[in-house]
């Protein structure tokens, strides 16, 4: 087991650095910056379904839930698709309107997973299209679908969802775009120059875990007693919010919640005092000014807050009493750079509180049962 941790105390942090890798993978043969094309034969067999949907319902459950909100952020702006994203578990049990235009995508690390399966197994009675993005090979729901991508993140063994997920976002990036492009709703220029970002990414993540992993280190230690944190975000890092809090509370059992980081006035905002973690995902690109006056609120209120911002912020991180800085990217791609530091930071909290960091008590890595 040591060796295959390849040096690393835990599988998760290994998976947390194999990240640069991992998202290069899940573009490799697929994405060609040079020629200006992404290849996806899964995707481009069945292009006329993918043309003439009604719309996409994206099914999925946890972490791969939270992949498939940011996918339905993708597809809805690039490729003007109405997309639904559900909840495996309730999907099934919901008598759900499903018809052959519809265009089922499921999203799922293990493949394995008993609610996606049945979710998966009712849509496709009904009629529609199943498209499957799992990392596991020959997997039962890779099986059933009618087509798929496989994100080839490499094994996950951590019962935490790391790398698998920044594959997600990749593959689901990968789609959206090659869908926006055929279809006419992205124009050449901007397709070309978004592809060239998400070329970027696995740069920027190896950047993000340099310049970020001792820092997040040391921040950890000042939450090891921490009994709440909130993580609030806007636009595509809402889901990158939620997907912070779901780490956070999976491997250090520090209860923790995602928001959109507007809606903290709709109640949340009562939390808030001087006992309270907020972690604040606030890229340039994003409804900045808006996430300032996000700050500004809980400033007031004497929460204590991380910010995760681009390198040179100034408004934010004045306020800020920790300041993790990432590069910049495309509003859309921001939620896998931005999720790197908050994986270190759940994980270090969870190392310094003594959990099991791998194997978190009363969970598995695929919950084959309801
Ligand atoms: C992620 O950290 C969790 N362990 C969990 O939410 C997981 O994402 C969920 O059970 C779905 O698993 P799947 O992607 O294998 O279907």
């Amino acid at each position: 087991e040591q060796i295959e941790k390849g040096g690393y105390e835990h599988f998760m942090l290994k998976e947390i650095f194999e990240q640069p890798k991992s998202v290069h993978d899940t573009m490799r043969g697929r994405l060609i910056v040079d020629e200006g094309v992404i290849k996806m034969a899964g995707i481009w067999d069945h292009i006329e379904k993918f043309k003439n949907a009604n719309r996409i319902i994206i099914i999925a459950c946890g972490t791969s839930w939270h992949a498939g909100l940011i996918g339905e952020y993708l597809i809805e702006e690039y490729a003007r698709i109405p997309v639904e994203v559900e909840y495996a578990s309730e999907f099934r049990y919901r008598n759900p309107i499903i018809t052959d235009k519809d265009v089922v995508i499921a999203i799922s690390q293990s493949g394995e997973t008993a609610d996606t399966m049945a979710a998966l197994k009712l849509a496709k009675e009904r009629g529609a299209f199943i498209y499957g993005i799992c990392n596991v090979v020959d997997s039962s729901i890779a099986r059933i679908t009618d087509a798929g991508s496989y994100t080839h993140a490499g094994p996950e063994i951590g019962v935490a969802s790391t790398k698998a997920f920044t594959a997600q976002l990749t593959i689901l990036s990968l789609i959206a775009l090659k869908l926006g492009k055929h279809n006419g709703n992205l124009g050449n220029a901007e397709f070309m120059s978004l592809i060239a970002e998400l070329d970027a990414i696995p740069r920027k993540i190896e950047d993000v875990l340099g310049t970020t992993h001792e820092l997040v280190q040391n921040i950890a230690k000042d939450f090891v007693s921490a009994t709440n944190f909130l993580y609030l975000g806007r636009g595509y890092n809402y889901p990158a919010a939620l997907e912070g809090a779901l780490k956070l509370k999976e491997i250090s059992y520090i209860h923790a919640e995602g928001y959109p980081a507007a809606e903290m006035k709709h109640g949340p905002i009562a939390l808030i005092d001087e006992n309270m973690p907020i972690v604040i995902i606030a890229p340039k690109k994003g409804h900045y000014d808006k996430i300032v006056s996000n700050v500004q609120e809980i400033k007031a209120r004497k929460g204590k807050i991380i910010a995760v911002v681009n390198k040179g912020d100034t408004q934010v991180s004045a306020m800020a009493d920790y300041v993790i800085e990432i590069p910049e990217t495309s509003e859309c791609f921001s939620p896998i750079v931005a999720s790197v530091p908050l994986q270190l930071l759940a994980y270090y909290i969870a190392v310094y509180r003594g959990a099991n960091v791998d194997q978190p008590r009363n969970l598995a890595k695929s919950v084959t049962v309801e």
